[in-house]
């Protein structure tokens, strides 16, 4: 095939770049389309459960996370955007910027449909930093009226603007499309963050399904512009359906140091994340790259699909990392969307979606499984810190947190207990429940031995209605379990049939003979209670809607609902300020 003027422009271009140092009808994408709604604005913006300090556009709906990247002292985030109405549809790159993750300022959108190669729809994709400080952002356009999937390439006009506010669609793209019959076009999308090997090749990955095989098909590129299939996908697992928005990336394997993406080496794991489109969540395995046979090789114990580890086990999906330069860190940005499903719920507030706050990621020095806390910035915007120290909750106790707005704000919390005899006993007719249908049968009201204990956030004066993040300690045979609940069924009044009151949860891998303790910290921001347990071995996210809890009508307690008595060691609890949001 001949080279356009054009495209060959752009070899030069990026050769240059990279050998100074070294790319309505049905919708696959199972966003719920409301053709009549699509493109009505929003003419009122309910407030009463915007947050506060977790990334919103200031209304219509947003989903997944693209490109974050830093750039010449700017963290950017790219994010799916309807700037016609409150429900999915219209998408466009919208585009923010910030010197610290946590206040925003709004830019034009930056990609958005224009060309023969994106008209019907520019959808996920990634940023790469090539050679050179120069950023390219791969992504999905849609073709066609039937989601016809490719994938292209786009650069910034100005490389001296921080801003990076104009960006280059090149004629020459798409540089990606399912061109062997086999390729399912309307289930190929998402590009990741390429990554350069020894050879001098680029690789990306595009998320697919062959029939319900999930799969991550390999590109490789010499100049970031010709890009070739390889013969296999870099990893597989059968029975999955569509994996969109995958990442793949190194971690240290022993050290919290976040690595640049083409990093490989000795003392480096790699972690493959998908985003299950049949489930709606996401799940990652850890394992070894090999880099000569462009495979993935999760470890023994890492599972792929529905029975593996999750970053989140509540409202988390289409999440995406990239390697911040400047604290030498990975970070962690996933998008939470509204529980209050149905589509009128949108419309009358005007707007949809946020991002939870960015979290810094790393393996835990066990290989096992990876750990995530919110990035420190945050902790610029904590205000008058509460405190309380060795506190004894007997059974059925409760204490309120007093003396910040327990609508908006921050807890760290320490919980210690004497013994572990009063675990209650793991039935065995529990054997197959997952850690969310225990949780629905042994909630945190129903009394338990060694817990339930934990927080009850956007609680109302009566707890009528409450959000309770607890752990519940169960004995199977000689083994403790411990159980994260973020349950979401008594959180509002609200009690309309297609309402979601999910009893989220997830196990947390501990040993309590080593220590009798067990810490939680959650993020609690009007609709959302993101929580982190054992310092981000579990985290879950939970969207909830009170009607009473709402404003300074919001309290915060800490409870105990077992029969073996709990210390609440230290507890640090924060109002949290208004950033600039865009
Ligand atoms: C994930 C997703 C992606 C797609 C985008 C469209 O939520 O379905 O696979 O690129 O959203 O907005």
């Amino acid at each position: 095939m001949g080279l356009s003027s054009q495209k060959l422009g752009w070899v030069f271009l990026l050769c240059f770049v990279v050998f100074c140092g070294y790319k309505n009808g049905v919708v696959e994408a199972s966003h719920k389309v409301y053709m009549h709604l699509q493109s009505q604005n929003a003419v009122d913006i309910k407030k009463v459960h915007r947050t506060g300090y977790h990334f919103q556009p200031p209304q219509h709906w947003m989903n997944d996370p693209n490109g974050p990247m830093y750039y010449k002292g700017l963290y950017h985030l790219f994010y799916q955007y309807n700037p016609k109405g409150a429900v999915w549809g219209n998408i466009v790159w919208a585009h923010s910027v910030s010197k610290d993750m946590i206040n925003w300022k709004p830019l034009k959108p930056a990609i958005y449909p224009s060309k023969s190669f994106d008209q019907f729809g520019t959808w996920s994709g990634s940023a790469t930093i090539l050679p050179g400080n120069k950023p390219a952002i791969l992504y999905t356009g849609i073709v066609d009226e039937k989601q016809t999937q490719v994938q292209n390439l786009a650069y910034p006009k100005d490389y001296n603007d921080p801003y990076l506010q104009e960006w280059v669609k090149p004629d020459f793209n798409p540089i990606a499309i399912g061109d062997t019959p086999w390729v399912n076009t309307s289930a190929f999308r998402d590009p990741t963050t390429a990554w350069l090997g020894r050879d001098g090749h680029w690789r990306m990955l595009v998320g697919s399904k062959k029939r319900r095989r999930g799969l991550v098909y390999l590109y490789r590129s010499r100049d970031f512009v010709d890009w070739v299939k390889a013969k296999h996908p870099l990893h597989t697992a059968p029975q999955t359906g569509m994996w969109e928005c995958p990442d793949f990336f190194p971690v240290q394997a022993q050290g919290k140091t976040g690595l640049d993406t083409s990093v490989i080496g000795e003392n480096v794991k790699h972690v493959l994340k998908v985003s299950l489109d049949e489930t709606r969540y996401e799940y990652y395995t850890v394992g070894t790259y090999y880099p000569d046979k462009d495979r993935f090789i999760p470890d023994p114990n890492s599972v792929d699909g529905w029975a593996g580890l999750r970053y989140d086990y509540g409202n988390f999906y289409a999440s995406k990392t990239f390697f911040d330069p400047s604290k030498n860190r990975r970070v962690l940005w996933g998008w939470s969307n509204e529980s209050d499903v149905s589509p009128d719920d949108s419309e009358i507030k005007g707007w949809s979606g946020i991002q939870a706050i960015p979290r810094k990621i790393w393996l835990h020095s066990n290989g096992k499984q990876v750990m995530q806390w919110p990035i420190e910035e945050l902790e610029a915007i904590r205000e008058n810190k509460v405190e309380l120290n060795n506190h004894k909750l007997n059974i059925g106790e409760k204490i309120e947190v007093k003396g910040i707005t327990a609508a908006q704000a921050d807890v760290e919390v320490t919980f210690s207990f004497k013994s572990l005899d009063k675990a209650e006993s793991f039935d065995p007719s529990w054997a197959d429940y997952d850690a969310q249908k225990l949780c629905q049968v042994r909630g945190s009201t129903i009394q338990g031995g060694l817990g339930p204990f934990g927080l009850a956030t956007l609680a109302s004066t009566n707890l009528e209605e409450f959000t309770p993040v607890s752990f519940r300690v169960f004995k199977d045979h000689d083994k403790y379990k411990v159980l994260m609940c973020s349950d979401a069924t008594l959180s509002t009044l609200r009690n309309e049939p297609k309402m979601y009151k999910p009893s989220f949860a997830g196990f947390v891998d501990v040993d309590l003979t080593v220590e009798k303790k067990l810490s939680l910290r959650s993020l609690i921001d009007h609709s959302v209670v993101e929580s982190f347990g054992e310092g981000g071995k579990t985290c879950i996210t939970s969207r909830v809607y009170p009607t009473l809890a709402i404003y300074d009508k919001a309290h915060l307690f800490a409870f105990n609902n077992g029969t073996e008595a709990i210390t609440i060691e230290t507890l640090n609890a924060w109002s949290m300020d208004n950033p600039k949001m865009n």
